[in-house]
């Protein structure tokens, strides 16, 4: 079997089960235009080097271009000995070429060559990414100043906690979501290192201009050492931790949203275009889009810790498991991608109902500006607390909500009580409280839509 691009010291023939079970071409063939583009980049050295002439050079850039036509078009053959891209495209340009074609690995290992791939297919995919995160968080920064007055309850523990806006809520995702972009921009830096050069993983004994290398592919930087370079997952472990992260925070989201939408809640209508029916009940309208975006989460952070778990306890440099970096890579690629711009839908469609927003206040979650009453009549915060505790629990035993308590009931819990207690039962003028940086008040809700624009703008 001359056919293998390994198979000089080979007599046996490979079982067909270890054959599939070896390939990862089914897979690995989308990294197609970047294992082109480094092979092009890589011959270029090879001829500055002496390694081929530049009439070899020249045979294998066309045999190379014609390939790339071959994937672009859909017409490239994969044969079943194909292990990978790398050993297709390379077979490939055998029968285009000939015997030049043989000259092209001369110093490069697929070692080298499919972290290389990667890297070229992982710096593009980062920056569909962060078209995406910015179209999200723009989408929601928007909707925040639009919806900027309407007031719901705002949860901790899931129990009514504080009137707050509805674009604080959505605000407090959105900062979250920047952070995310923030973090992939600072991991491109990392990814955006060449490899190419290493070799198996000693490095090369050739004159492989690497800086060469680096400017044709166009890398920040050579990476330093030969092993740590063919050995290494960083940037794809580093990857997967990001989509966990950014596909919890979309998560979450869904699931405030999910509850939202109840008819018990009816804070918001999702749009249809992102909801469903069911086959049995006819009234049904199912929040399908937001349980998917909470269920990628999941997804996700299995394939980032199922990769954890093949780089743990590895030895260094290059091993067959760290084939399985590539599913990996892909499938939280897709699926983060698909949530963001899923996310992108629901958000900028879905309608909110301001009216049920603000009749699901309830005085009692105006509490603690009662404690603070008493706070800025000089109370201790720790006493008013306590006093304003004992009015909620006066109200309960007496079948009453907060504000209906008397100023008589109020004064024998203290006598610091006055008439004009009653000004605090207004949510809008509670919001209005928390004005500080980072509050609900308007002035400081404000002031995040801008920070977020301005935000926006450097990206
Ligand atoms: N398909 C392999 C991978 O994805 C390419 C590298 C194979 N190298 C080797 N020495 N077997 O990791």
């Amino acid at each position: 079997e001359g056919s293998k691009l390994w198979g000089g010291r080979f007599v046996g023939k490979v079982d067909p089960i270890m054959e599939k079970f070896n390939s990862s071409l089914e897979y690995d063939q989308r990294m197609w235009d970047a294992d082109i583009r480094g092979s092009k980049a890589y011959v270029k050295a090879l001829e500055k080097a002496k390694l081929v002439t530049t009439d070899e050079m020249n045979q294998i850039l066309l045999g190379l271009d014609q390939i790339s036509e071959e994937w672009s078009k859909g017409a490239f053959v994969t044969k079943p000995g194909d292990e990978d891209i790398h050993t297709a495209n390379e077979r490939r340009l055998k029968e285009l070429i000939g015997e030049p074609a043989g000259k092209l690995h001369t110093g490069r290992s697929r070692n080298d060559q499919v972290v290389t791939d990667m890297r070229l297919w992982l710096r593009d995919a980062i920056s569909t990414l962060l078209d995406d995160g910015v179209k999200l968080i723009s989408t929601m920064v928007e909707r925040a100043a639009a919806e900027i007055d309407t007031l719901f309850p705002g949860y901790t523990h899931m129990q009514r906690a504080q009137p707050i806006r509805w674009s604080h809520w959505i605000l407090s995702h959105a900062v979250a979501l920047s952070r995310d972009v923030d973090t992939l921009q600072e991991m491109k830096k990392r990814v955006n290192v060449l490899p190419l050069g290493s070799g198996a993983i000693a490095g090369t004994p050739f004159d492989i201009d690497r800086e060469l290398l680096r400017k044709e592919l166009d890398f920040e930087e050579i990476s330093i050492n030969s092993m740590d370079a063919t050995g290494q997952r960083d940037f794809v472990a580093e990857f997967l931790f990001w989509a966990s992260l950014c596909s919890t925070h979309a998560s979450k989201m869904a699931e405030d949203l999910i509850l939202y939408s109840t008819k018990e809640f009816a804070f918001i209508t999702l749009s249809d275009a992102y909801s469903t029916g069911s086959s049995l009940m006819p009234q049904k309208k199912n929040a399908d889009s937001l349980e998917l975006i909470r269920s990628k989460a999941g997804r996700i952070f299995g394939r980032c810790a199922g990769f954890m778990m093949t780089l743990k306890g590895l030895p260094s440099t290059y091993n067959k498991d760290l084939q399985e970096d590539k599913e990996a890579m892909f499938d939280c690629y897709d699926t983060i991608h698909a949530v963001l711009q899923v996310a992108t839908g629901v958000m900028s469609t879905l309608e909110i109902n301001s009216s049920a927003m603000e009749a699901a206040l309830s005085p009692d979650m105006l509490a603690t500006d009662l404690a603070y009453y008493l706070v800025r009549k000089g109370v201790p915060f720790r006493e008013a607390h306590s006093l304003s505790g004992k009015a909620v629990s006066a109200a309960e035993s007496k079948n009453l909500v907060l504000n209906q308590l008397t100023e008589e009931d109020l004064h024998t819990i203290s006598p610091l009580f006055g008439s004009d207690v009653v000004l605090l039962w207004d949510y809008r003028s509670s919001v209005e409280q928390y004005g500080a940086p980072g509050g609900t008040a308007k002035s400081s809700v404000t002031a995040q839509v801008e920070l977020l624009k301005k935000w926006l703008k450097k990206h």
